[in-house]
């Protein structure tokens, strides 16, 4: 028996519960074990309307119910002891009493396992939606379905070339939900974490941590086939977005803090942080003139009309309460999820600077397409997800917040 409950009828269950506040997710899950065939099919879809309901309500009570909260969660929502319960089978497979996974996960790998929850299409928790020309909302780490894309490549002739979907990030080993291991990185470039064993637990603790997003820091194993990996840099810190409620836009972000560059250096090693063996800045501070730079840029179009009023100082009219780009974030102690201000000359560059940590609808997980030269190419020869302009259809890379290079460019385009 697999009936859908509404998250309305859910709604007044809740509240008809005497205190006010309702009864805890974690025990209506249980309850409902009793009616359900299959984890997938069955519990998960009602969980997800579960928690919908208990996101409902927490606007109504300002205290919101959550399955990790901070650290380890109920262990049934992710293991099973016997794989059976009321004599009906608990994991995706077997029959009553065998069991089928590794770990006693509920799933074929961990990733699957988390994707029961994690997939799904909207806002809330999801991080893997159906279709990649409809995302979920933008909270910061972006969506794994652009993993499934059949072409990112909006380079010249990029329709005729394309780029599959593997290319969009880190391809987590979750064939349960049609993604499997990146075809041609063999372990993380720069380091040596193995492709084949990238799961969601290889950044993320399954048992939770009280780290931003329940992230791995420092001195932890982290399980790969057979063996471990060991992480010797701290998790980062910063402050993540709401998630049932939470969109990405310039007034509503991760605050990224410090320690990022680092964190992703505990498997790209010395990568893109590496100043002397000619590679890009990471995890190092803008300086003034970079700084300056990055407050008073606001587009290309803005840049042209408003050049530099001497040589050497920056071209735009932004200003440094309000210069805050999302999709050109930076570090910084004082940044918090809705603050608007621009960097100083100790803000830092790091690598989500430039990436986004799950994927993205470019190359290399960019957080725009670092192959077009007007982001307007964007998805026009891929037909892929267009990744949202900023600015006007001048608008050129953004790497131009920082380096302003477009500041003598015809305007307007063509
Ligand atoms: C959010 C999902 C999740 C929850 C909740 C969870 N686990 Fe796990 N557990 C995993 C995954 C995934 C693995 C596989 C190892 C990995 O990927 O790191 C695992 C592995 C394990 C292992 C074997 C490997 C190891 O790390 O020792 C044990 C033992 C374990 N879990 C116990 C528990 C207990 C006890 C609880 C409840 C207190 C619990 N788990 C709650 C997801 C979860
Ligand atoms: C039974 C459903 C369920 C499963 C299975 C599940 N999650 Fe979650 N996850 C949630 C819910 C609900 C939230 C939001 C509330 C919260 O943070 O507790 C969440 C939030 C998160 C967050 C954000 C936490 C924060 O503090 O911002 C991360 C990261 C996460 N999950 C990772 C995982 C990983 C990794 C796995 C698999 C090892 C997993 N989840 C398995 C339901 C689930
Ligand atoms: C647990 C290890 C691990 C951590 C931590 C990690 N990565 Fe990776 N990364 C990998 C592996 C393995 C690959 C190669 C497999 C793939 O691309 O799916 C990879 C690939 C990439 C790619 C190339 C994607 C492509 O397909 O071209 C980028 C970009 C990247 N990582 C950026 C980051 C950033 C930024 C961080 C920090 C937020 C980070 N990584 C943290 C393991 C990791
Ligand atoms: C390479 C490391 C890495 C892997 C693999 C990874 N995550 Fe994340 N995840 C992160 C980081 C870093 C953030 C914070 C991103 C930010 O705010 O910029 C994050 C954010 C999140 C969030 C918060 C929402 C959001 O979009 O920012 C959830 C939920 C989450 N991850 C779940 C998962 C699940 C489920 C999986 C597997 C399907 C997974 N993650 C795999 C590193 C990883
Ligand atoms: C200034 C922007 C910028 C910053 C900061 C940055 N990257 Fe990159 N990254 C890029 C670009 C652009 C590419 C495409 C390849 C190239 O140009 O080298 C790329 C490519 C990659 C790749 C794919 C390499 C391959 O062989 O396929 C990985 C992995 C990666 N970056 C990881 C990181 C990590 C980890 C950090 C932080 C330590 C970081 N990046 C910081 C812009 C950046
Ligand atoms: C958040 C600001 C920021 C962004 C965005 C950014 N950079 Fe940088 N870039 C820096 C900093 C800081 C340096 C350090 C050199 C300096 O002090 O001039 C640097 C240095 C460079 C240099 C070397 C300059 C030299 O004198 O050797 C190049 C080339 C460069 N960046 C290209 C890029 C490209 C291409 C992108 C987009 C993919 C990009 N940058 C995005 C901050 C940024």
């Amino acid at each position: 028996m697999t009936q859908r409950i509404a998250s309305q009828e859910l709604v007044k269950d809740f509240t008809s519960n005497g205190d006010g506040r309702g009864r805890a997710a974690d025990e209506l899950q249980v309850e409902m074990r009793g009616t359900t065939n299959t984890f997938r099919r069955g519990i998960m879809k009602r969980s997800i309307a579960i928690l919908l309901a208990v996101a409902v309500i927490a606007l109504w009570s300002g205290s919101a119910y959550g399955f990790h909260d901070q650290g380890v969660a109920h262990c049934n929502g992710c293991h099973t002891m016997h794989n059976s319960q009321n004599g009906a089978i608990m994991a995706d497979g077997g029959s009553p009493g065998n069991g089928v996974n590794s770990y006693l996960l509920q799933a074929a790998t961990p990733s699957d396992t988390c994707l029961g929850c994690h997939a799904g299409d909207g806002g809330s928790y999801h991080v893997l939606a159906s279709d990649p020309l409809v995302p979920t909302n933008e909270r910061g780490a972006g969506d794994f379905v652009f993993l499934t894309e059949d072409n990112i490549n909006d380079g010249h002739a990029g329709a005729s070339n394309p780029i599959l979907g593997y290319a969009a990030g880190h391809n987590i080993n979750a064939p349960g939900h049609g993604i499997t291991t990146d075809p041609v990185l063999a372990t993380s470039p720069g380091g040596a974490f193995p492709s084949a064993d990238l799961a969601c637990s290889s950044c993320h603790d399954p048992h939770g941590t009280d780290s931003f997003r329940l992230l791995y820091g420092a001195n932890r194993l982290v399980r790969t086939d057979g063996s471990t990996f060991v992480f010797n840099n701290a998790a980062p810190d910063a402050t993540g977005l709401g998630l049932f409620f939470g969109v990405e836009g310039n007034a509503n972000h991760t605050a990224y803090k410090a320690g990022m560059s680092a964190w992703c250096a505990n498997c790209h090693g010395d990568f893109h942080n590496n100043v002397a063996a000619l590679i890009h800045p990471s995890g190092t501070p803008l300086g003034n003139t970079i700084a300056a730079a990055y407050n008073a840029y606001n587009g290309t179009t803005d840049c042209v009309n408003n050049p530099p009023a001497a040589a050497g100082l920056p071209c735009g009219t932004g200003t440094q309460a309000t210069a805050y780009l999302a999709q050109v974030p930076f570090e910084d102690p004082a940044n918090t999820t809705t603050s608007t201000a621009g960097p100083t000359s100790s803000s830092r560059v790091m690598c989500l600077t430039c990436h986004r940590s799950h994927a993205t609808s470019a190359p290399d997980a960019g957080r725009w397409d670092f192959s077009v030269t007007l982001l307007d190419e964007d998805g026009l020869e891929s037909g892929s997800y267009v990744i949202p302009n900023p600015y006007d259809a001048n608008q050129r890379s953004l790497c131009n917040k920082c380096h302003s290079k477009d500041e003598f460019d015809h305007l307007p385009f063509p």
